[in-house]
Order: structure tokens, then sequence, then C-alpha cells
């Protein structure tokens, strides 16, 4: 056994992502005979103590979408077979990736129907927080999602936005103007794929549901963000969440309610009519904060020229 799969694809000690990292490469490829057995160890452990939690909190597309995805609950997934279901259903496709990856990129992966996906697995004495996201985040947390259609749309439409956002920023002649125009854009539509995406709460035949990779892919938040009394759950409202600052390491004390996939859609269209009216370019300061190389992302992307309408 060579030392990188005794090692195996660990996350922050994986020496093939750092080597990927170290060379600029975002994109990678998943070289799965790296995992480690402790690594398809800790994917079972993490699966199967979150099963029966899906069932009772997780919204009905999810629960399609894992059965739909055939994903083995004994080993980490490969991305090729996950694809294989995937794709047909959505056309959304799996990317691996190195980490981290600037935000505009990523939201023009969501644009061409791409999900950039991490490959490395938590390590075995962390199961349940880790700042960074790994591969159970990503395919357990993620991906069953993304085979509903209607869903698919929705992060489709939000790479739009992305693209728009960027196109307003560097229409922006005024440099400081422009710094601080698309810091605020910026920093809007991540607090607002932070409250949805990734911790959004929907009604569902009456009932409160998870659809949020972030509480999916967290067996304690999970059961938190819809039993604990100190959680306070809003019905969504938009001018609410772009002004709305969060933290990353703890549990969230404020989630917000959608009505179902059409109405969040609908809101990923109001938030792009809201950036060009000029909506988003004055928030509320605060987290998150937006780093240089997010910025650099947006005003430096290549786009498809067309004037916003
Ligand atoms: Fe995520």
């Amino acid at each position: 056994m060579s030392t990188a799969s005794a090692q195996g694809l660990t996350t922050t000690r994986a020496p093939f992502v750092e080597q990927a990292r170290g060379r600029g490469d975002l994109f990678i490829e998943q070289p799965y005979q790296l995992y480690s057995d402790e690594n398809h160890k800790t994917w079972r452990t993490l699966y199967e103590r979150m099963r029966p939690r899906w069932e009772k909190y997780a919204n009905r597309k999810f629960m399609e979408g894992v059965e739909n995805l055939m994903l083995d609950p004994r080993h980490v997934p490969r991305l090729e077979e996950v694809n294989r279901y995937l794709a047909p259903l959505t056309g959304f496709k799996a990317r691996p990736v190195s980490g981290y990856i600037p935000s505009y990129l990523f939201f023009d992966c969501l644009r061409r129907r791409e999900f950039p996906t991490t490959i490395t697995v938590r390590d075995s004495e962390h199961l349940d927080y880790l700042p960074e996201p790994d591969i159970f985040h990503d395919v357990a947390g993620h991906v069953p999602m993304h085979t509903d259609g209607r869903f698919a749309d929705v992060l489709v439409r939000f790479g739009q936005c992305a693209h728009t956002a960027a196109l307003i920023a560097q229409t922006i002649r005024d440099e400081t103007e422009r710094l601080h125009q698309a810091e605020s854009i910026i920093r809007a539509m991540a607090r607002f794929f932070w409250f949805t995406i990734e911790f959004g709460l929907m009604r569902e035949r009456g009932e409160l549901k998870v659809y949020g990779s972030g509480l999916l892919s967290s067996y304690g938040e999970l059961i938190h963000s819809i039993e604990s009394p100190e959680v306070q759950r809003y019905p969504i409202q938009l001018e609410w969440v772009i002004n709305q600052h969060f933290e990353i390491d703890h549990y969230q004390p404020l989630l917000f309610i959608v009505e179902g996939f059409d109405h969040l859609f609908s809101l990923v269209d109001e938030l792009e009519s809201w950036m060009k009216a000029g909506r988003l370019s004055h928030v509320a300061p605060g987290e998150p904060r937006i780093s240089d190389d997010d910025m650099r992302s947006f005003l430096e992307a290549e786009l498809d020229r067309a004037v916003p309408a």
C-alpha cells in the first residue's frame, strides 16, 4: 500500500488534493483507489446514522433523490456512478474539485449544471462539525436535491444571477463604487444562498421539512433545526435575508421557510430584478466577509457580453 492510500483522502490531510491545490488545479479527478478503509468506514457511519433522521425531517424530493442516485451506504460514492443516475434526470453532474473555488466560478458551474464537489472525507474524529465541506456534505447533503427538476432550475437561475451580477459590477466605471457595489451584491447573494440552498426549511403538506444541505448533512443540526424551541423560523422575506448576517461556527439560530421550489425559483427571479434595480448594491454590512479571491472572480470574469435588461 502506498503512503498516499494509507493516508487516504481525509479532509486537510490528503496529499493528492494538497498537491493539486499547490499547482492551482481547481478541477481534478476523483482518484478512487486512494480512499482508505477508514474513509469508507466514516462514510458508512455518517450515512447509517443519518438515514433515519432524513426519513423524519428531509423533504420528499430529497428522499426520492437518495433512492434515485442509488447511493451505496457502505462506500464513499464514485462521482462517475452518481452522475450516471443524476445526469439523465436533470442534466446536473457532480464535478470533483480540490476545495474551495472562488464564488463566481462556483455559481457559473451551477449555470452550466455542474456541481463543484469536494472529494475528501471528514476525519473520523470529527464527524459532527467541520468548517469545510467534504464529500458527505456535497454528495449526501446537496446532490440528492439536484435530482429534482425544479430545484435544479433554481440552481441554474442562481448561476444566471451571478452572471448578471458580474456584468453589472464590471460596467461601473468608478473604481471605489465598483468595489463597494460588487461586494454588496456578492454578500447579498451569499446570504440568500446560505439561508436557502444551505439552511432552508420548507412547508410540505402542512409540515415543516428541511431542504438545505447544511442541515441535511448535519446529524445534530438536522433535528435541532426542526425541533428546537430556540430556533427562530420565519416565512422567507427577501429584504430580510439579503440584509441578515450569519455565522458558520455554530447551529443557526434563525431559519427561513419557503412554500416550495416554485416559490424558491420566484425568489431567485426577484433577487435578480432587485439586483438590476440597484437594491442589492448597499445591503447591511457584516458577515459573510467577501474575500479578495471572490471579488476578483466577479470583477475579472469573462462574460458573455450582453447589456442587462
Ligand atoms: Fe454546501
